[in-house]
């Protein structure tokens, strides 16, 4: 099936064969980014973040931009008519008019998937909640591809705030889906991977996975380590935050445990959970995963839209 004019509100609508083409093409705008610097010309890509954002929404707006379309939405819902009062169903009515392609970051979890059901365009998750996060695990997954060459038989340590983390949510959902993938889940016992996943991976998927609060106790043993940010924004209460916000900090000390071929990511904004002298350590490659998000989302992009990309090297 075809990807052309299809929405992406969760990554296991797409199939494993469907991923691939994705990573494909990324990896062929990446050897050769001026080859794609037109073929969207004309097209306009529709921005709708009702919160607040830096790398989704600058990394779609460059990729749209790099392709040779333009750009057009909001940053902030109160400078929209949502501020009036208009619904997301009315919203995306009249974007799909305006523009080709949509991308939404909502607080509500399945706002995207609501948009997509009244819209004539294709419609993108930017992150809904604290449920899914898809182009972050396209991103996640051209990240690990392009360093391990494969994204089967791998171990990878999830750390912090596996209850609210969305990245952690889709990108696990999509691991669990290939061949001799391993979960190592380190969090706070209050901040557990929900049950409902933990679930999945052993019904749905019959994927190993063991749980523990200690990063030391498994740094050692794990080809991944995605480390993520307490979710300061999803907390009832500021006590708990205050309590668990510095639950796990990776620093050069605790590295000399870990593998040499180990990978360290992180989606970004990180607060205080990886310190600065890590940013130095050649394992750690999260600034160049946020780079590869441009990249995966020009191909997500072309695909959806359908246009052509068998484009000639320049
Ligand atoms: N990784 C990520 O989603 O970052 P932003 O919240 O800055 O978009």
């Amino acid at each position: 099936m075809s990807l052309k004019g299809r929405h992406l509100i969760d990554p296991n609508d797409f199939s494993l064969e469907e991923l691939d083409e994705i990573y494909d093409l990324a990896d062929r705008v990446i050897e050769n980014k001026d080859a794609f610097s037109d073929i969207c010309k004309g097209k306009i890509l529709g921005t709708l973040f009702y919160e607040p954002s830096t790398r989704t929404r600058l990394s779609f707006e460059s990729a749209m931009l790099r392709l040779g379309g333009t750009v057009l939405g909001f940053s902030d819902a109160n400078t929209s008519s949502v501020a009036k009062g208009e619904s997301i169903a009315d919203t995306i009515r009249v974007l799909s008019t305006y523009a080709d392609i949509a991308v939404m970051r909502h607080p509500k979890e399945g706002a995207p998937r609501l948009a997509a059901e009244y819209s004539l365009i294709p419609v993108i998750n930017g992150g809904d909640g604290g449920h899914q996060h898809p182009t972050q695990t396209l991103t996640d997954l051209l990240t690990i591809r392009r360093y391990k060459g494969t994204l089967e038989n791998h171990t990878i340590a999830f750390c912090g705030d596996l209850m609210f983390g969305r990245t952690v949510h889709s990108l696990i959902s999509v691991m669990a889906r290939y061949k001799g993938s391993c979960f190592e889940l380190i969090s706070p016992s209050e901040l557990r991977l929900p049950e409902h996943l933990r679930f999945s991976l052993t019904e749905k998927h019959d994927v190993c996975f063991h749980e523990t609060e200690n990063l030391e106790e498994v740094i050692g043993r794990v080809d991944v380590l995605y480390m993520t940010r307490i979710q300061k924004e999803r907390f009832f209460n500021e006590a708990d935050y205050m309590r668990l916000k510095d639950s796990y900090i990776l620093d050069r000390n605790k590295l000399k445990n870990a593998r040499e071929d180990l990978i360290v990511m992180h989606p970004l904004p990180r607060v205080n959970e990886i310190g600065y002298d890590v940013d130095d350590d050649e394992r750690a490659v999260y600034f160049r995963q946020a780079e590869y998000g441009i990249y995966v989302r020009m191909a997500l992009i072309a695909l959806l839209l359908g246009v052509n990309a068998n484009v000639e090297s320049k």
